[in-house]
């Protein structure tokens, strides 16, 4: 009895120093590998500042007058994008909300030029990078549903994305309107930030009546 009490104590008391060493052992390690990479991201960040083109903007009126050509490609590539959502959507009320904001749309480019004229600058389109990619992101949305319920609810979904991309944008050129003392362009744009608000307000109001109660009974 006594040699078999003995060795488990032995096993015991042996288990207990393996089981902390380790635990020590992987915290030292763990705070030395967090600190390192930390270091090592400082370093990547400031070897990657932007090396500004020869052309970059010299002041915020610059900014404001490539911000405005972004938007007005934007908005081309948007006329040519709704009417593919439209195709696609099944919801009645969704067509007619889609066919109104391409109509708004097309208004919107042309209010564009309105602007550039205000400001005495030539319209120019500048590919938008952003507007591009939320387009794509449509077309996959679409690509990875049936059309119905579902593919409405991501149409709706693509399009919301779509409007605060634009909200955030006349935001900003509000703003620097204003500050740049452009009041005109100010009012114009300002006008197209409230049809982008009402246009996301009308998207959620249809997925949130309709839309997505119907694609959670498919
Ligand atoms: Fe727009
Ligand atoms: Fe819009």
């Amino acid at each position: 009895m006594a040699t078999k009490n003995k060795p488990a104590k032995k096993a015991l008391t042996k288990k207990a120093p393996t089981r902390k060493a380790p635990t020590k052992k992987a915290a030292t390690k763990k705070a030395a590998t967090k600190k390192a990479p930390t270091k090592k991201a400082a370093t990547k960040k400031s070897s990657q500042g932007v090396k500004a083109k020869p052309d970059a903007a010299k002041g915020l009126r610059d900014l404001f007058e490539n911000e405005l050509k972004d938007i007005y490609w934007a908005e081309k590539a948007l006329t040519k994008a709704i009417p593919k959502m439209i195709k696609n959507a099944s919801s009645e009320e969704l067509v007619d909300a889609l066919n109104e904001h391409l109509q708004v749309t097309e208004e919107q480019v042309s209010r564009l030029e309105e602007v550039f004229e205000a400001i005495g600058v030539k319209a120019q389109a500048k590919k938008c990078e952003a507007m591009a990619g939320l387009i794509k992101e449509a077309e996959e949305i679409m690509q990875d549903t049936e059309k119905g319920d579902v593919r409405d609810a991501g149409i709706i979904s693509a399009g919301q994305k779509v409007e605060h991309y634009e909200i955030a944008t006349y935001g900003t050129l509000c703003a620097f309107a204003r500050i740049l003392g452009e009041d005109k362009a100010a009012a114009l744009l300002s006008d197209t930030l409230d049809e982008e608000k009402e246009a996301d307000e009308k998207l959620s109001e249809i997925a949130e009546s309709s839309i997505n109660i119907e694609a959670m009974a498919d």
